[in-house]
């Protein structure tokens, strides 16, 4: 019996943890799955609303440690739990992305000599002003089983001196929970709440700190979706890091004034799904946003400069814009002008990733 320490911190954990928490669960003679949460994101938005709609356990252990400074929040995580796993002595420690609670506990169990295992390794956009760049580095470095979601990252990683043998390419776990949940979001009423017609209008997420803590880049980008909404109606959902921003910069007034933007709180994960599924297309500097348009063929408009999922950009229907206004328009124009990116699903994007998961850690 392997007891299995999974931790969750942020939104993007909940999505890739949920299929790897179910899939042990149904090994109950092989796995003794314990959930740990740090409290990164604590709002019910992004983080409550996730757990009964993904049919995730309640966490048997909540850290609470909030937000702060990247110190405060990766040191507190740290120090709660080396008291947790100090005294569960789990067998493995599993965890999943690029957040702080990934890196901090990855750290923490290594220096346990527990074993770790990094749902998402590999995964490089090689701009290490980003504090996601940091936390996949220090995690891949320290952890023993890199399951990788795509062939790029496999290769990342054997540049950089991984043993091979550590390597597991075992696809996305995130489109496990995209497939399980796509037929269930037909139930959502997101398009009649917002009175949305399908395929007419785009969708928006936008929360890195590049875009959103500079406050001229920050109305640079709102000053092309002023001129998109101008031609189709714009859906953003404000993370919270991103609502204080605007209202700390003043920039909420500016928004307002557009017409046909619809501003909402961030929404669950079904609604969500209907709602960017039925888009015509989806501006995001999201993560997981990227990998799910590719998943379903939706054109997609990344406000970054660069990515560490470039297998959204070479097979799927992924564009990098960057955050230039100008540029912004462009690529949204020509798709609204009917140049539709063309796209397939990558390798092992199949649904079925979080059971590859869960065999390599049993087998490791
Ligand atoms: C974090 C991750 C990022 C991920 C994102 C997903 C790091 C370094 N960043 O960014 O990689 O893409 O989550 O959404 O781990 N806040 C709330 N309520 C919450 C959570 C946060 O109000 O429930 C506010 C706080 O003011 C906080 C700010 O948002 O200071 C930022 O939160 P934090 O978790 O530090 O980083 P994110 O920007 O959410
Ligand atoms: N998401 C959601 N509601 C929203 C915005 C995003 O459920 O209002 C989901 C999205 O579909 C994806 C995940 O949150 O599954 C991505 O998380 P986020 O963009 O916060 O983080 P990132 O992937 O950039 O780390």
């Amino acid at each position: 019996m392997l007891k299995a320490l999974n931790i969750v911190g942020a939104r993007p954990n909940l999505m890739k943890m949920a299929p790897v928490i179910a899939e042990m669960r149904l090994r109950p003679d092989c796995f003794e799955p314990i959930l740990v949460h740090t409290g990164q994101h604590y709002d019910e938005s992004m983080s409550g609303a996730f757990f009964e709609e993904l049919g995730i356990p309640a966490p048997d252990i909540n850290l609470g440690v909030g937000s702060g400074s990247h110190a405060e929040q990766t040191g507190r995580i740290m120090i709660a739990l080396q008291e947790v796993m100090s005294e569960i002595k789990p067998d493995w420690v599993i965890v999943a992305g690029d957040v702080n609670s990934t890196m901090a506990a990855a750290l923490v169990a290594v220096k346990l000599h527990i074993p770790v295992a990094h749902v998402e390794a590999g995964l490089r956009s090689r701009d290490r002003g980003m504090p996601e760049e940091i936390n996949r580095i220090v995690t891949d470095a320290v952890a023993d089983l890199l399951l990788t979601p795509s062939r790029d990252a496999d290769r990342n990683l054997i540049n950089e001196g991984v043993d091979p043998e550590k390597i597991c390419f075992v696809g996305n776990v995130m489109i496990d929970t995209l497939h399980r949940n796509l037929s269930r979001a037909n139930d959502s009423t997101i398009l009649d709440r917002l009175v949305l017609q399908r395929g007419k209008y785009c969708a928006m997420t936008l929360h890195r700190p590049s875009n959103v803590d500079d406050k001229e880049i920050l109305a640079g980008v709102l000053s092309a979706i002023s001129a998109i909404q101008e031609r189709i109606p714009v859906v953003f959902s404000v993370h919270p890091r991103t609502r204080n921003r605007l209202e700390e910069f003043g920039l909420t007034a500016m928004l307002r004034s557009m017409e046909k933007l619809i501003l909402t709180e961030p929404l669950g994960y079904l609604d969500f799904l209907q709602l960017y599924s039925n888009s015509r297309l989806v501006l995001t500097d999201s993560g997981g946003i990227q990998e799910e348009t590719t998943a379903l063929g939706i054109p997609c408009i990344t406000l970054r400069e660069n990515t560490e999922r470039p297998i959204t950009v070479t097979e799927g229907t992924n564009r990098l814009a960057g955050s230039d206004p100008e540029v912004i328009k462009r690529e949204v124009f020509a798709i609204l002008d009917g140049i539709t990116p063309a796209g397939r699903i990558p390798e092992l994007w199949d649904g079925h990733a979080a059971v590859r998961i869960v065999d390599a850690i049993e087998r490791a």
